[in-house]
């Protein structure tokens, strides 16, 4: 079917919620994806740091060919042979002590506040006051729009949950200002994505900490989009001392295959008792099979280096072009996760990005976010750049 046929059948049934680039991607294959138009395109966004490992990572295609001949779907009423190995080596690698697979981001975020809440309530019925940061990205489910930090998302859909405090980001007078006794939870992304790519930085997340323990509020760290070697560590949260209640992530887990995780250490971790939260999709043997494939190809020797010196060469060779056109703001991110701020809405540079074969996307108008796959090498890292130096002057 072509592009213009299916752009018809979606403007007719399709909810008319997404705002596509017309490309039409058919196939993909390491860090490229080839469309309808004949044209292959790096892809510097994966599926937003969901295609980690790249398209159609050959060991990733045996196991979804082995396990999809057993078993697909068990759902949770019987065991599965992958889920409890999968929950000890995501445990061991966050530093938590049990885990929870949902099916995506948001429904990790959902049940991360589940557990703040039933926490909270065995303290005082008035504990529920969360706070999130402005910008903050955690889903569009009720509780996690409820503290998604941005008014457009949150606002067609109040009343939301009671008692939001949104703080700026690193602002650690803010944040002990809005801390109280009835604070059920603080949540936070070390580096926010969808907010434009922001660091927390680590005296911040050591303060969040505190006044959390202080105060009896959980911390819940969202890594769903900077977790699992997007910044070069397994968790962007490691580049500091912090020691979290709750650590959700998600996108690459199962390079494509929908799952998500809700890990919880100390009294969070037991919280949720038999019969008090469940799915029907999450933790499936065919999702957590490849969750334990892609764990074995980014725990296998140098992949969290390469991540850090291809996002070195990236972002050395985005700063430099930032130098020589002053419209760009600033350059930011860690590992392979990317930002460049421009002073004007993006869109130009961004289409004269895709018109050269490179695919990246704009949030918040103005800046361009790259998350490109952990198997990129230094000639894909220079032909971006290549193509990026040359879409700035679309401005
Ligand atoms: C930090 C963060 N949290 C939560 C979510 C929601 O995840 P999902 O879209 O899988 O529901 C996202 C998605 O972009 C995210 O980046």
């Amino acid at each position: 079917m072509d592009l213009t046929t299916i752009q018809s059948l979606e403007a007719q049934y399709l909810f008319p919620t997404y705002a596509r680039v017309p490309l039409l991607l058919e196939r993909g294959k390491g860090p490229y994806v080839f469309a309808s138009d004949g044209k292959r395109y790096l892809d510097f966004i994966t599926g937003i740091g969901v295609n980690a490992l790249g398209h159609a990572h050959p060991r990733i295609l045996k196991v979804i060919r082995d396990q999809s001949k057993k078993i697909i779907h068990t759902s949770n009423v019987y065991y599965n042979e992958f889920q409890g190995v999968l929950a000890q080596r995501l445990t061991a690698l966050a530093g938590m002590e049990r885990a929870f697979f949902t099916v995506s981001g948001a429904e990790a975020a959902e049940g991360a506040l589940k557990v703040a809440r039933s926490l909270a309530q065995k303290i005082s019925p008035e504990k529920i006051e969360l706070v999130a940061l402005h910008n903050a990205f955690h889903g569009r489910t009720m509780g996690a729009l409820s503290v998604t930090g941005q008014t457009k998302y949150r606002a067609p859909f109040g009343p939301l949950l009671p008692g939001v405090r949104f703080v700026p980001a690193n602002d650690q007078a803010a944040l002990a200002a809005a801390v109280n006794a009835n604070t059920c939870a603080i949540i936070l992304e070390p580096v926010q994505g969808e907010g434009g790519i922001f660091e927390l930085t680590p005296d911040y997340l050591a303060t969040a900490a505190r006044l959390a323990r202080e105060a009896q509020a959980t911390l819940i760290i969202d890594e769903i989009q900077c977790g699992l070697g997007r910044t070069g560590k397994p968790f962007a949260f490691q580049w500091t001392d912090l020691v979290p209640d709750i650590v959700i992530t998600a996108k690459p887990i199962a390079s494509g295959y929908p799952l998500g995780v809700i890990m919880a250490r100390g009294t969070a971790a037991t919280a949720l008792t038999s019969g008090t939260h469940g799915t029907t999709f999450g933790g499936g043997p065919l999702a957590c099979r490849i969750a334990l494939e892609v764990l074995d190809i980014l725990e296998s020797p140098g992949m969290y280096e390469r991540i850090l010196e291809t996002g070195a060469l990236l972002k050395a060779g985005m700063t430099k072009l930032a130098r020589r056109h002053k419209f760009v703001k600033e350059v930011r991110g860690k590992g392979l996760m990317l930002g460049m701020e421009l002073d004007r809405p993006a869109a130009p540079v961004f289409n004269r990005m895709v018109e050269l074969g490179l695919l990246a996307n704009v949030t918040h108008d103005t800046i361009i976010r790259m998350l490109p796959p952990y198997i990129i090498e230094p000639k894909h890292a220079k032909k971006a750049l290549g193509i990026l130096g040359k879409a700035l002057t679309a401005i």
